[in-house]
């Protein structure tokens, strides 16, 4: 069994890309609402939900936790390495490099919590790979109005917090909830290019499983239980649509 978690549903755009490389896999996808948003917490917040997360996964004997969560990423994943020498973690990040490798010469911009950009580990990436162009927006807000499907609120925001910069070519979708907005996002920027560092975190879970001798198609169909910590039986239901829509 693999373990996934985010803030809420967002993660959905990581577990889409994972069951195009795993596609009889067993998983459990832990969705975090009731502790959404993650990215305006303080740091030592974010941890011990997140480990509480991670010790339900292990109890259900999960054989490799992907943290499908930008902000958890950058805060938790040093830390729980530590913790837990014998877990596999597999840890999303903004695709910034991506942009260094396919389009470095345009003008960026960054899109991610607060949580994220202010981390580390996020702004240890982007001093490597900065093109000198580049522009870090810490979307406040922003995930918790997706993750509550108010797509009206989702437009006036972008309007009003994306209205200057217009002229920007890359987008770095830096928390996996934004994926399921980048129609909208288009809106407002017109034909930008989206990076984002779900396949990136796929391919990563595929290889690492298959370095470890780890048996990852486990069953002969794809099967996912999806908990959600507060309960809201919409969720499922919008988890569903959205990782099966076209
Ligand atoms: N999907 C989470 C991320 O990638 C959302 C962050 C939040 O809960 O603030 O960062």
């Amino acid at each position: 069994m693999i373990g996934i978690l985010d803030s809420g549903i967002g993660g959905v755009s990581v577990l889409c890309e994972i069951i195009k490389l795993i596609p009889c896999g067993k998983f459990i996808y832990y969705s975090d609402s009731i502790n959404n948003p993650y990215g305006d917490k303080s740091e030592e917040e974010i941890y011990s939900i997140v480990k509480n997360i991670v010790n339900y996964l292990l109890k259900r004997k999960c054989v490799a936790i992907v943290l499908a969560c930008n902000t958890a990423s950058a805060i938790c994943v040093k830390r729980l390495r530590e913790e837990y020498p014998n877990t596999l973690f597999i840890a999303i990040e903004p695709a910034y490099k991506m942009v260094h490798d396919y389009n470095p010469q345009d003008k960026t911009l960054v899109m991610a919590t607060k949580g994220t950009l202010n981390s580390e580990k996020f702004l240890a990436l982007y001093r490597k790979y900065d093109n000198g162009k580049t522009i870090l927006l810490p979307c406040r807000g922003l995930a918790d109005i997706i993750e509550r499907g108010d797509m009206a609120k989702v437009d006036i925001y972008l309007e009003e917090n994306l209205k200057d910069y217009k002229d920007v070519n890359n987008v770095v979708l830096g928390c996996t909830h934004y994926p399921l907005i980048k129609d909208r996002i288009k809106r407002v920027l017109g034909d930008v290019k989206f990076f984002d560092g779900s396949i990136g975190v796929s391919k990563e879970l595929v290889r690492q499983l298959k370095l470890r001798d780890i048996k990852f198609c486990s069953s002969d169909k794809l099967s996912i239980e999806f908990i959600d910590s507060s309960n809201d039986l919409t969720k499922k239901s919008r988890f569903m649509k959205l990782l099966y829509r076209k």
